[in-house]
């Protein structure tokens, strides 16, 4: 099949501990700690390394400040893995690390990596909802959940330049097995992996026409975790870079917060699974951002 999902990340970072308290805070879990590094996991395995001096493997930072330095794609088997890296190593050049990962460099300067899945199992359990003939919880009150602790990283969006942008796809969707699922002309392309349900599991986007990182999603349960996970993040005084809204391309509903290590990072729920029935979807003007956000009466007191 080949890509299953996103393996590990790797962000070069100039002030770790701030890194290290941003992401405690977000839900993800320690796995290692030096002066220099420090590596993260979600509930699924996924890895999120932040370095403050990162491998010489990797290219250099495709932007000023900290930002992201690499994505490592897990593959589900070693023939897979094979077949991919040969197809990369036949137009790129290729480095195979102690570690089991094959690296490489995307047209826009990304840190591109390949090795075997490694996925964990967990148990996930999303609140049980009432409503009208739908009654999935009795005699049981609510708690709050206080905080979230993300279940993967579900996609990454890059911002890449717009010259050259078909060719930046291409080496996702030639080499690497993406299929574009919605290509939003005058923004970007939604693309997913082959192992992936999800409506996209990488966004390439142009309409800034700078590359750097956008921002990378993580999956939590359901829609209190989104809220809860956010409002967490604000009491401990990170900053919102989006409320909450549902976007209108993979439905998902989403919080932003802007992330020390670079771009920014999404709490996100319920985005569309699709097949290939879905087919590609191509719209040549964009749609609106979501379906909905947050509103207040005060938006409408605030001059604009
Ligand atoms: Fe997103």
């Amino acid at each position: 099949m080949g890509i299953q999902r996103i393996e590990s990340v790797t962000y070069g970072i100039d002030d770790l501990d701030t890194c290290i308290r941003f992401f405690d805070d977000f839900g993800l879990f320690t796995v290692e700690r030096t002066g220099e590094h420090a590596v993260f996991e979600t509930l699924t395995g996924q890895t999120l390394h932040l370095d403050t001096d990162p491998s010489p493997l990797l290219p250099g930072p495709v932007e000023d400040g900290p930002t992201l330095r690499e994505v490592v794609w897990g593959v589900d088997t070693r023939e897979e893995l094979r077949r991919l890296v040969d197809a990369v190593a036949r137009e790129h050049p290729v480095r195979e690390s102690a570690d089991g990962v094959f690296h490489t460099v995307d047209l826009s300067g990304f840190g591109v990596g390949l090795t075997l899945a490694r996925p964990r199992r967990t148990a996930v359990a999303p609140r049980p909802a009432n409503t009208l003939g739908h009654v999935h919880r009795w005699n049981t009150a609510l708690e709050p959940l206080t905080r979230a602790h993300p279940l993967r990283m579900c996609h990454v969006a890059l911002n890449i330049a717009k010259d050259g942008k078909d060719q930046a796809v291409a080496f996702y969707t030639g080499l690497l097995g993406f299929r574009p699922t919605d290509v939003v002309e005058p923004m970007g392309v939604f693309l997913q992996a082959p192992g992936d349900d999800d409506q996209h599991t990488m966004l390439l986007c142009h309409r800034p026409d700078r590359v750097g990182v956008n921002h990378i999603a993580y999956e939590v349960p359901g829609f209190d975790d989104v809220i809860e996970g956010a409002n967490h993040m604000i009491d401990k005084g990170w900053r919102e870079a989006r409320r909450l809204g549902r976007h209108t391309i993979g439905s998902n509903v989403f919080r932003f917060l802007h992330a020390p290590c670079g771009g920014r990072v999404e709490y996100a729920a319920d985005m569309d699974r699709v097949d290939d029935s879905y087919g590609t979807r191509v719209h040549e003007s964009t749609p609106p951002h979501h379906i909905w956000a947050l509103r207040t009466h005060r938006d409408q007191d605030t001059p604009a």
